[in-house]
């Protein structure tokens, strides 16, 4: 399918003023579907000549609090929010759903080419922020059950998959204000990005707060497993050939403990418009100068 991906920012209750919330309940979100062009996608190739200076991307490990601090953020300054992430995730679930063996990365990336996936504004009020459909089923929250986190990582680790799923990704850079949440858009999906901020927060936090959003789905799986499983996961994302996790040279860190949402928001928005307003001048200095 190759038609234009609708975008919708969808208002949700505001948590800029709170501690670190589950990520869903970060306000959201996009629409995205992968199209034909999935196939001939190659990573490492840059979109040539198209405008990045007004996608802010956000990378850092998991529960970093990324997704929460870049919902507020996108509403702030006027941006759509996309969740990259969610695009492994859904793999991940077809992976499962139809028994493909992990390790199988021809077979894992077939997978990814074939199925389609959609993130649109939510169908339910049943605490979720976007609904995710992958071939137009529902998977919203089957995308966050505990055997597609533990099957994620070795997932997005094939580089097939993250040639499948980068055009979708590309496409939605090319399309405006956009603030992008993954591991590798600062490094490797939008090299160019106007802003570049890689968020982190200590491991034990990280799974504190992991561990408490986990309990609000009913998952009961104690802290020392999510610690565990968050420390492995991260190693994972690291370590891997191909776009590993890592904080990009240009990108700006910011630390998330002992801080609210809010005013980590504030940091990030204060570089934001400062960025803004510099490529403002710079666009209003060139056609002066024509
Ligand atoms: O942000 P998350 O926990 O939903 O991401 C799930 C996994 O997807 C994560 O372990 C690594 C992978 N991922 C990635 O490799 N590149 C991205 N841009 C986003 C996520």
């Amino acid at each position: 399918m190759d038609e234009d991906r609708a975008m919708t920012t969808v208002p949700l209750a505001d948590p800029s003023t709170g501690p670190f919330a589950p990520a869903e309940s970060a306000a959201v979100q996009v629409a995205a579907a992968m199209g034909p062009d999935v196939r001939s996608a190659a990573i490492g190739t840059a979109t040539p000549a198209e405008d990045h200076r007004r996608v802010i991307a956000i990378d850092g490990p998991a529960a970093a609090g990324k997704t929460t601090v870049a919902g507020v953020l996108a509403d702030r300054v006027g941006a759509i929010l996309f969740d990259t992430g969610t695009l492994y995730r859904a793999v991940t679930r077809a992976v499962i759903n139809e028994g493909v063996a992990v390790d199988d990365e021809e077979a894992v990336t077939a997978l990814a080419r074939r199925h389609h996936i959609d993130i649109s504004p939510p169908s339910r009020d049943d605490g979720r922020r976007f609904d995710v459909l992958l071939d137009g089923k529902d998977v919203t929250w089957a995308i966050r059950d505990p055997d597609v986190t533990r099957l994620v990582s070795p997932v997005s680790e094939h580089p097939g998959v993250r040639a499948a799923l980068l055009p979708v990704q590309r496409r939605i850079a090319g399309s405006g204000p956009v603030v992008m949440v993954g591991r590798d858009i600062g490094t490797t999906v939008v090299p160019d990005a106007g802003v570049k901020i890689f968020l982190d927060a200590s491991a034990p936090e990280r799974a504190r707060r992991r561990h408490a959003e986990q309990l609000l789905r009913g998952d009961p799986s104690p802290y020392d497993r999510v610690l565990a499983d968050l420390i492995a996961r991260d190693a994972h994302d690291a370590n891997r050939s191909a776009s590993p996790l890592r904080r990009a040279g240009d990108a700006i860190g910011v630390l998330t403990d002992h801080r609210t949402v809010a005013d980590v928001v504030a940091e990030i928005e204060g570089i934001v418009r400062s960025a803004w307003s510099r490529f403002d001048a710079e666009d209003a200095a060139s056609v002066a100068v024509r």
